[in-house]
């Protein structure tokens, strides 16, 4: 027997994957106290108890690990010494921090999966910018450069056109440094595979999902779910995400992104060791949401039901160009959610930016693209400003 709450469990970010965790968490029974900077995030108003402080501050962290059973995180770039060191004083932190010293640095993440025979692009590490340009050259253009550290949502993606494009992108300030080269993929589609694996090395897996990217900031716009994929191809991104996770030898759930090539190869494109934009449909689609799998995996209960109930659809909510008001200005909520089978999240959050992911909508349908019409027909009813 045991009372409430079961868990007190500590997220290290207070985003909006913090906060549609805790929705999770309590119907789970599981009490949630964040850590974030800011004490406005997204899981400000939801949270058990929020820590305002940095997500790297040994103090901050340790205050956070006193108050709770177990730690976890919304968020890769925290400070992996930091949490290490928790760890090694008895606070368990899943998944193991150890894992993070892979994820966080893109071109070790590579060479870590490429090691474990699951396939990748073609990368190289220019080790000046002479050889930069060289390699380039090899690769032909367009060719992408990545930032190996602190990257998100295209942040740290440069896609580079040209020689000039790429001479003007100034990466040779930085000789063997912080970038590294890898060869473009034309026309790419880009499926994600989530996979949880449990404490118990039980794994469970999603059906694929289909990701649509916003053509200018490389960031994720739409998702469907059945992904257009054969149903060969769908297995085997099913086999590679799985492989790929099992090489992590770790407990939580990972995001699989993977690129799926013109020639039809699947390549992991990146691990996200958390909750993922491409499987907030699974809140309404499956059986068992992202949240509820990541915080069933990482408080070791048994796994849930990943089955598909519906087709379905998701687009993100970006504030609009030029948006910055305090507190985001909101419209179109009447029209949008008199939209057929459309559910609307939104985070709460208080400060609209250019290009902030500032809720999404979900659509049900008999097939994933009604589903997308609908979700799209509601998302343009929307603006934030
Ligand atoms: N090698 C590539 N070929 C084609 N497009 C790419 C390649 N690498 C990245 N991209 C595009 O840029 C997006 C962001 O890249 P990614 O490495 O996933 O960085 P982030 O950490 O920002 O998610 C990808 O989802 C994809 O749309
Ligand atoms: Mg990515």
């Amino acid at each position: 027997m045991s009372g409430y709450p079961l868990v007190r469990l500590g997220v290290i970010g207070g985003g909006q994957l913090g906060r549609m965790l805790i929705s999770a968490a309590r119907e789970l029974g599981v009490a949630v106290m964040v850590l974030d900077p800011d004490p406005e995030a997204a899981c400000a108003e939801v949270a058990d108890e929020l820590i305002v402080g940095e997500l790297h501050d040994p103090q901050a962290l340790s205050r956070l690990a006193a108050g709770c059973d177990l730690l976890t995180y919304e968020i890769e770039h925290t400070d992996v010494t930091a949490l290490s060191e928790l760890a090694d004083k008895g606070t368990v932190i899943r998944p193991a921090p150890e894992l993070l010293r892979i994820i966080q640095d893109k071109l070790v993440q590579k060479q870590h999966l490429q090691d474990h025979g699951v396939p990748v692009p073609v990368f190289e590490t220019p080790r000046s910018g002479e050889s930069l340009r060289e390699a380039a050259g090899r690769f032909g253009y367009p060719c992408v450069c990545k930032s190996r550290r602190g990257g998100y949502d295209g942040r740290g993606v440069i896609v580079c056109r040209d020689a000039a494009a790429l001479a003007a992108a100034g990466l040779d300030q930085e000789p063997g440094g912080g970038w590294f080269l890898e060869r473009y993929l034309e026309g790419v589609e880009e499926p994600a595979v989530i996979v949880a694996r449990g404490l118990d090395g039980a794994v469970a897996v999603y059906p694929p999902f289909g990701t649509a990217f916003h053509p200018e900031r490389n960031v994720c716009d739409a998702v469907v779910v059945p992904a257009r994929l054969s149903s060969e191809a769908g297995a085997r991104a099913v086999e590679i995400a799985v492989a790929a996770v099992r090489s992590l030898a770790s407990v939580g759930l990972f995001a699989v992104e993977l690129f799926h090539t013109a020639e039809g190869e699947l390549l992991v494109n990146e691990i996200a060791p958390r909750p993922h934009n491409s499987g907030h449909v699974t809140i309404e689609a499956c059986a068992t949401s992202q949240f509820e799998q990541h915080l069933r995996a990482v408080c070791g209960f048994p796994l849930g039901s990943t089955r598909l109930l519906s087709a379905g659809a998701m687009v993100n909510l970006l504030a609009e160009d030029g948006a910055g008001g305090e507190p985001a200005q909101i419209e179109g909520v009447r029209e949008a959610l008199a939209v057929e089978g459309v559910n609307l999240h939104l985070y709460g959050k208080r400060r609209a930016r250019p290009g902030r992911k500032m809720g999404h909508v979900t659509a049900l349908a008999e097939t994933a693209e009604l589903a997308l019409y609908q979700a799209r027909r509601a998302a343009a009813c929307l603006r934030f400003r």
